[in-house]
């Protein structure tokens, strides 16, 4: 026996992963059979019904309006609904799908549940400055749990688009500039939602949207064309699409864009010959908002049956909105222009994902109103939200003025200052703002007990001008103020000089991000930057504590500040977790995962900027040298940026080897040391820079990072693992993934520019 354990233990790993198989595979089998069946009931139409995800935004709203979605359900018309809210009111119309219609096929109810639920936690941008996977997939299995207590059970999330311009709003809801970390947030977000079985009811599925290349909307602005080559979109925008769909996804949405030309929503090399053939992809395509019918407006097709035809061709399942497969197929189908096995396919593909999460067993499972009353936006949720909210906060400019004491008198101005409505961001469709605090009350709240004063004015509004302001919180009640900015700046100034510091809550409302938030000036805006010139002038310390939904140009409050806090959208528990920081209960560890510009000319940029013929160094004018006559080709604030109240060493720093060969593998180690007095968390950055390649490489690429917490005085020891997988790219002659020999850069350092470098070559 004791001869045979070792050999046991070898293959009993083997033996579970193939029960497992079988398991699964038994399952599959299970699901195939209850489908088959299921769809030799189903008529073309009911079938074409399957495939329909219709607006039922007026559900919400009334009575008379429920009777048009309620007869399309109950002649089975409508495969799903998505945007409603309330498990009592979800649940009710799911009835009226299984005892009303004829097939009695529940619905699936999908939400934008971007960044949590009634708990919000930051906008998405702001959830990757974290660099905490860990605290990401928490953020979603929570946003799941509250989320699928109310009846959803299918989240149009994760938005996984990189981008290289501010410029465009949706910047907010993705994960920054980096396909890297944009990846491993992705993994954790569909890991979050989708738990071990979509089954669960405290799961839901996740959809990964914009397939894809959304996010090189030219000129940043939303809705506009894009036109990646093969290399750049293999090495770098399609990478985080491939991590999701890898960690298991069960939906994809088509993007707005084109793709090579043609619409992603027709497109059938994306969604077939790229997503299903070479990635695997095995679940279903949603259109994005009316896009089945845009297909006409892109040029590509005249009518709305030419547009389905070509969608579903294509490989999409699921039309949002359109009407376009359900309203048109039948007749084509019947006439011969379209093949049954088409719509047999999306159909199946639908069918199947209803049966993963559930829904045939119980399509009640996901309204729970007793869960309900236990988890949505219950103390430990909360907790968690101004855990992770403070751990997104970015510590830009620090001339020892944070944390304030909790002493003296404090004066707080500024529009975002007491605001309820700002707080959980932009795409926070479940959000309660009335549960949450201001950073008013945040601060109140801090300072209870301590005999600090805290003076309040709101100072500005937005803008100057009240069109402008009206945009910034389009769909949202207006927070303009009808007084004179000179009788609002006055007032301000009358509080600020009570005081011994001033908090200056400033920056951009939660509406100037987001969907079709494009913007050019992405600067203070006007009323609100005049307010920080005259409230310096009263030589008292201004900190800024900066509300954003993107990268800003900060020149000039860098240049006369002493202390910026970039505090993006914190979600729910936002003014908690500003006062966290300011007062110094929590040490700030967000670091940047886009590039502060100096000027919005610099778009599109990144700093995974490629190898140039002309290589600048110092960013500065040089003639007939990459650069800028008149502003530095390099950000204000680099990639990876961060400060903390506490400072970090970076010493001996080696390789293993300096000679790798293909097949090796390389350790990378650096010792991290916490030179400060006070326990602080590190994001301890890897980069490479590929000397030598087929291709032009980036002078420096992520490829690995590691988030430490150290006491005073601490060091550890970090090491990353250099290998092929690390090293290869797609390469632009085969394109394919390669490694190809020659010399290496290794970096390590606490963000995108301060690194220290050691060469390395690959035999
Ligand atoms: C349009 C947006 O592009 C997409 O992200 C969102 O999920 C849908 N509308 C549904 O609200």
């Amino acid at each position: 026996m004791v001869v045979f354990l070792p050999v046991l233990l070898a293959v009993l790993p083997m033996l579970l992963v193939s029960c497992q198989g079988a398991e699964g595979e038994r399952q599959e089998a299970e699901m195939n059979r209850f489908i088959d069946e299921l769809m030799t009931r189903m008529t073309l139409e009911e079938k074409l019904g399957q495939l329909n995800l219709p607006v039922a935004g007026d559900i919400v709203t009334g009575e008379p309006r429920i009777s048009n979605v309620g007869d399309d359900i109950r002649k089975g018309r409508v495969g799903g609904l998505f945007n409603l809210k309330g498990a009592a009111f979800i649940r009710e119309i799911q009835r009226i799908a299984v005892e009303e219609s004829r097939m009695g096929i529940p619905l699936l109810f999908g939400m934008d549940v971007i960044h949590g639920y009634e708990t919000i936690f930051p906008i998405p941008l702001a959830l990757s400055c974290t660099w905490d996977t860990a605290a990401v997939a928490r953020s979603a299995q929570i946003a799941a749990a509250e989320a699928t207590a109310d009846g959803i059970c299918w989240t149009f999330s994760p938005m996984v688009d990189i981008t290289h311009d501010g410029r465009w709003g949706r910047i907010s809801e993705g994960n920054g500039e980096d396909p890297f970390l944009g990846s491993r947030m992705a993994e954790a977000m569909v890991r979050g939602y989708q738990g071990a079985d979509l089954a669960d009811p405290t799961t839901m599925m996740a959809c990964v949207k914009h397939f894809a290349l959304y996010g090189l909307v030219e000129a940043g602005r939303e809705y506009n064309n894009v036109y990646p080559d093969d290399y750049h979109m293999f090495n770098e925008y399609l990478q985080p699409y491939r991590a999701a769909i890898d960690a298991g996804a069960g939906s994809v949405m088509a993007a707005f864009n084109t793709v090579h030309g043609v619409p992603a929503t027709g497109n059938q090399w994306l969604l077939t010959d790229l997503l299903r053939e070479q990635w695997g992809f095995k679940g279903f395509v949603v259109s994005d908002y009316t896009a089945v019918e845009e297909l006409a407006k892109h040029g590509v097709c005249a009518t709305l049956e030419e547009c389905a035809l070509q969608a579903i061709n294509a490989g999409l399942d699921m039309d949002m909105v359109s009407d376009g497969l359900e309203g048109t197929l039948a007749a084509a189908v019947r006439e011969g222009r379209c093949s049954e096995a088409v719509v047999d396919r999306a159909c199946r593909r639908i069918l199947e994902a209803k049966y993963k999460l559930g829904l045939f067993e119980d399509p009640y499972r996901y309204c729970d109103s007793t869960r309900r009353a236990q988890v949505m936006l219950c103390e430990a949720h909360r907790a968690e939200a101004r855990r992770i909210a403070g751990e997104s906060m970015v510590l830009l400019k620090n001339e020892h003025v944070l944390p304030l004491a909790k002493s003296g008198t404090i004066a707080l101005i500024g529009p975002l200052a007491d605001t309820r409505i700002n707080m959980p961001g932009t795409w926070s469709v479940a959000a309660v703002p009335e549960q949450y605090k201001t950073v008013k009350e945040g601060i109140e709240d801090a300072l209870k007990g301590t005999g600090a004063k805290l003076l309040y004015a709101k100072g500005s509004n937005i803008w100057y001008d009240e069109r402008a302001e009206e945009i910034a919180m389009v769909f949202k009640p207006s927070m303009r103020d009808p007084r004179s900015a000179e009788a609002m700046r006055a007032e301000a100034l009358q509080v600020a000089r009570q005081a011994d510091v001033i908090i200056a809550a400033m920056g951009e409302s939660s509406e100037m991000s987001g969907e079709c938030a494009s913007r050019v000036n992405i600067e203070m805006p006007d009323a609100q930057h005049d307010l920080l010139v005259e409230l310096l002038k009263l030589g008292k310390p201004v900190v800024l504590v900066h509300f954003a939904g993107r990268p800003t140009v900060l020149n000039w409050e860098t240049e006369h500040l002493p202390a910026i806090l970039e505090s993006w959208f914190g979600g729910s528990e936002t003014a908690d977790a500003i006062a966290d920081i300011v007062f110094g209960d929590v040490n700030p560890s967000g670091r940047l995962t886009v590039q502060l510009p100096r000027h919005v000319g610099q778009y599109p940029f990144s700093y995974r900027q490629m190898r140039t013929s002309r290589v600048n160094e110092v960013g500065e004018f040089i003639k007939y040298i990459t650069c800028y006559a008149d502003v530095s080709s390099w950000p204000l604030y680099p990639f990876g940026y961060g400060l903390s109240y506490t400072s970090f060493d970076y010493t001996n720093f080696c390789l293993s080897d300096s000679v790798m060969p293909m097949d090796g593998t390389i350790t990378a180690s650096v010792d991290i040391t916490n030179t400060g007095d006070r326990e602080g968390t590190e994001v301890v950055q890897l980069y490479i820079g590929d000397r030598v390649a087929k291709g032009v490489r980036p002078y420096k690429e992520l490829r690995g990072y590691e988030r430490i917490t150290l006491q005073p005085k601490e060091t550890r020891t970090v090491q990353f693992a250099i290998d092929a997988d690390l090293l290869s790219y797609f390469e632009p002659y085969h394109l394919q993934w390669t490694i190809e020999p020659g010399e290496v850069e290794i970096h390590v350092g606490p963000n995108a520019r301060e690194t220290q470098m050691r060469l390395m070559t690959i035999q």
